[in-house]
C-alpha cells in the first residue's frame, strides 16, 4: 500500500546501478573541477551530477536514484518539481519576472499568504534580497536603525550566512579564517546544547544556566558587553548540528530581551516554514513567544527559487523609503512558486504530517544510541534530525571523520545527507516534508545499516 505523498517521488528509489560517481557523473564532475572554483563543496561529499529530481528523490546522470535526505540544505520543503508549484511558476514567468518593489498581483498574493501564516504581531514584511544571508543583513540593519545601537549578541554554533554581517554572526572558524577582523561589537554566548552542556551543571538545568549567562552579560557592567541592538538566534540551530533548545530556555531569552529592551531576532531560514512540524519553529515555544523580527528564506521560494524576507513588528516600521534598497528584491517567479508552496503546505497540513512522520523516524534513529557505540545522540524535531557521531559514548569525543563516512556510505547506498555540527560530527537529515513514509523509513534503515557497518570497520 502506498503512503501519503508517494506519487510525488520516484517509487523505485533507492536504486543504485553503479557506485557513484558513475562515468557520466564523473564527466561533469571533471569539467566542474577544471573550470569552477576550488571552493565548490557539496560534490566533494556526495560525488554525483544530477539529471533530474522528483519529490523526495533525485536521479543522477548514470540513472542512480537517491532518497533525498538533504533537501537542497533544507530548501525543498514541498519536494523537487512539485506540480502545483511549477504550474504557478510557469504562469508567472509568462507575465513578468522582475519589477523591483513595484506592486504586482503576484507580489501581493505572496504577502497575503505570508500574513495568514504569521502571528498578527509580525505585521510587516520586507523582501531585501534573494538569499538567507540578505535577510539576516536586513534584520540587523533594521534592529540597528530602530535602537540606534550597534552591538549584537549571537550564539555558539550559530550559522547565519556568508556575507558581511551574517558571516560575522557565524561561528564556524573555517568560514571566518582569513576574514578576521570581522565586524566589531558582535559577541557569542552559549546556546542550550544539552548533549555538550558547557556548564558542568546537571543537564536538567543547563538550559537555565545558558539563559542566565545572557542575563549576566546584559546586567553586569563588568561583563565587557555594551547594550546590544539585538540578540539573534536560530529557533532551532541547523548547521550547528540540529540543536533543539528547551521551551523554557527560549522563553527566558524572550523575557530577558524584553526586560532589557533588546530586540529578539529569530532566524527561521532553515527551521521555518514547516520543517520542525510547525509553520514557524518559534511556535514551539508557547503562544506568548513572538520574536521582534524573523528571517525567512530557503523554502520560501517554493522549489528553490531564490528569495528571502524578514517579518517584523509594526512599531519597528520606522525606516524611510529607500533606507534599504537592492536590485533583486522579489523575484516574481519565486513569489508565485513560494505562495503556491505555502498554500499547499497549509491546505494539506504538511507541518502536521512532518511532525507525525518525524516522530516515527526519530524513534528508529534513537535506537542507534543503544544498538551502536558511535551514536552519541540522535535528536530531531519534525523533519530536522541530527545524529551525533562520536568515538566513544562516554567521553563524547566527536568523530567528524566517521560522520563524513556516514555521508559517503549512505550516498553509495542511495541516501543523500548533510554533515554539520559544532565539531563537524553530526549527520544531518533534512528530507523534503512531502517524503512518503515508505521512503522515509527506508532511508532511516539504510542510515542505521551504514552506521553499524562503519562501527564494524573500527
Ligand atoms: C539559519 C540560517 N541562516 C542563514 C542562512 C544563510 O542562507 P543563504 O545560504 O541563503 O545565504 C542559512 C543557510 O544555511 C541558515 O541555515
Amino acid at each position: 500500500m502506498s503512503s501519503r505523498f508517494s506519487e510525488l517521488s520516484y517509487s523505485d528509489a533507492p536504486r543504485i546501478n553503479v557506485v557513484p560517481p558513475g562515468p557520466k557523473s564523473k564527466e561533469l564532475l571533471d569539467a566542474q573541477n577544471a573550470y569552477e572554483s576550488s571552493v565548490v563543496s557539496y560534490p566533494k561529499g556526495m560525488p554525483m551530477a544530477i539529471k533530474r529530481a522528483k519529490g523526495a528523490t533525485i536521479e543522477d546522470m548514470d540513472g542512480n536514484r537517491y532518497i533525498d535526505f538533504f533537501g537542497g540544505a533544507g530548501v525543498m520543503a514541498v519536494g523537487h518539481g512539485h506540480p502545483e508549484v511549477l504550474k504557478a511558476a510557469h504562469e508567472a514567468i509568462d507575465q513578468y519576472t522582475h519589477t523591483l518593489d513595484i506592486p504586482t498581483e503576484i507580489r501581493l498574493n505572496m504577502v497575503k499568504t505570508l500574513r495568514e501564516l504569521l502571528p498578527k504581531e509580525l505585521s510587516r514584511v520586507f523582501f531585501g534580497g534573494p538569499t538567507g544571508s540578505d535577510a539576516v543583513e536586513q534584520a540587523i540593519k533594521l534592529a540597528r536603525f530602530n535602537t540606534g545601537r550597534h552591538e549584537v549578541i549571537a550564539f555558539h554554533g550559530a550559522y547565519h550566512g556568508m556575507t558581511g554581517v551574517a558571516l560575522a554572526l557565524t561561528t564556524d572558524y573555517s568560514h571566518r579564517k582569513g576574514m578576521e577582523p570581522l565586524q566589531p561589537g558582535i559577541r557569542f554566548i552559549p546556546y542550550d546544547y544539552k548533549y555538550r552542556n558547557p556548564f558542568g551543571d546537571p543537564v536538567e538545568t543547563s538550559d537555565l544556566r545558558a539563559a542566565d549567562y545572557l542575563e549576566m552579560v546584559l546586567e553586569n557592567s563588568h561583563s565587557g558587553y555594551g547594550k546590544p541592538a539585538a540578540v539573534i538566534m536560530e529557533s532551532v540551530q541547523g548547521e550547528g548540528g540540529t540543536i533543539i533548545p528547551s521551551k523554557r530556555f527560549m522563553q527566558r531569552v524572550r523575557e530577558i530581551t524584553k526586560k532589557h529592551d533588546v530586540l529578539l531576532i529569530c532566524d527561521e531560514i532553515q527551521a521555518g516554514l514547516g520543517r520542525t512540524g510547525k509553520m514557524f519553529a518559534f511556535e514551539h515555544y508557547g503562544e506568548d513567544f513572538v520574536p521582534d523580527i524573523i528571517t525567512m528564506s530557503k523554502a520560501l521560494g517554493g522549489v528553490g527559487f531564490p528569495i528571502s524576507a524578514i517579518a517584523y513588528r509594526e512599531e519597528l516600521n520606522t525606516w524611510p523609503a529607500g533606507a534599504s534598497i537592492g536590485t533583486f528584491r522579489g523575484n516574481m517567479v519565486a513569489f508565485a512558486a513560494g505562495a503556491a508552496a505555502l498554500r499547499f503546505m497549509k491546505d494539506n497540513k504538511v507541518p502536521e504530517y512532518a511532525a507525525e512522520l518525524g516522530a516515527k523516524m526519530l524513534k528508529e534513529l534513537k535506537k542507534l544510541e543503544t544498538e551502536t557505540k558511535i551514536v552519541g545522540e540522535a535528536r530531531g524535531i519534525g523533519l530536522m534530525f541530527g545524529v551525533e557521531i562520536v568515538r566513544d559514548q562516554k567521553t563524547k569525543e566527536p568523530a567528524g571523520d566517521l560522520a563524513k563516512k556516514v555521508r559517503k556510505y549512505a550516498h553509495q547506498r542511495g541516501v543523500m545527507i548533510e554533515v554539520g555540527g559544532h565539531h563537524g560530527n553530526v549527520a544531518r537529515l533534512l528530507p523534503p516534508l512531502i517524503i512518503s513514509e515508505e521512503l522515509a523509513m527506508k532511508g532511516v534503515e539504510i542510515i542505521g545499516e551504514v552506521i553499524k557497518d562503519i562501527e564494524k570497520e573500527l
